[in-house]
């Protein structure tokens, strides 16, 4: 038998995601791992004033509405980029009809940890502008805040690209603009339902300070215990960040060393 061949992000059909089966796994009720998420998350959010930041990204946001409802009260815009045609499509059902009522446990718990909130989930979620594309779409210093949840480690295999989506997340905000991100720890690819199998590529707190520690400051990392109420992704727990883009212009190299340089 030949060596397996590493599957990079564009080997996967993100289109075909599956969006009921990921929903029924993960966002149907509140799980544990949500609410350390949202804590450290809202954490962050109830530093800023609220209306502050001019414009916000969610970075390949999915049907996940609970990270676009934490910046509903300091972003007066939040561009939730997406490639994926079936998570699109969610997206935008429920902006234009409201959220599920399976979102409101996320929402009372956002709004609790911070009182900026707006009374409605669907207030909240008025600056969100849906933005079909990836992550080569990013223009540099775009955002004063970017947020990612489980996407760099949850779609290649590949570590250099890993790193190549870690960087291109980092330079979408200002000098001096602020990271959140949730990363699942230790996953290596993944199912979802008895669906195909999606590119993973598996991250600890070591690899995560080796990929961000030279890209940004103020550097902090927490962990979430694994959520023995998810399916068994082969996760060991999952990892959060905080950090600042550093002021002035970028003094990183874009690929790790010895990987292959970007195209185009
Ligand atoms: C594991 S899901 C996470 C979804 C959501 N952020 C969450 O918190 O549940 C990975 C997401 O990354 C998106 N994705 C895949 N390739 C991408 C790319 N090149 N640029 C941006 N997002 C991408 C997928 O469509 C999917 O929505």
């Amino acid at each position: 038998m030949g060596p397996t061949r590493v599957r990079r992000n564009q080997d996967a059909d993100w289109d075909a995601w599956p969006v009921t089966d990921y929903l029924a796994e993960n966002y149907r009720r509140l799980h544990p791992c949500d609410i350390g998420v949202i804590h450290h998350h809202a954490a962050v959010y109830r530093h800023i004033a609220p209306g502050s930041l001019a414009r916000t990204l969610e970075l390949g946001a999915g049907p996940n509405l609970y990270p676009l409802m934490l910046a509903g009260a300091a972003s007066r815009r939040i561009d939730a980029l997406e490639p994926s045609a079936a998570n699109l499509r969610y997206l935008r059902r429920q902006l234009d009809g409201g959220p599920d009522a399976s979102w409101q446990p996320f929402y009372s718990l956002c709004r609790s940890l911070d009182p900026a909130l707006p009374e409605s989930s669907t207030e909240a979620l008025r600056p969100v502008r849906i933005v079909p594309g990836g992550i080569d779409d990013l223009a540099p210093g775009t955002y004063d805040l970017a947020s990612m949840n489980f996407v760099a480690e949850s779609v290649t295999e590949d570590s250099a690209e890993f790193t190549l989506f870690c960087d291109a997340f980092v330079r979408a905000v200002r000098p001096g603009g602020r990271l959140l991100a949730a990363f699942m720890e230790r996953m290596p690819s993944y199912r979802i339902g008895e669906g195909p199998v999606w590119p993973a590529c598996p991250v600890d707190e070591a690899a995560l300070r080796a990929v961000f520690a030279p890209r940004t400051t103020g550097l902090r990392i927490a962990r979430v215990a694994k959520d023995l109420t998810l399916p068994e992704y082969g996760d060991t727990g999952i990892l959060l960040l905080a950090a600042e883009r550093p002021d002035g212009p970028p003094t990183w190299p874009r690929t790790p060393a010895g990987a292959p340089a970007p195209q185009g």
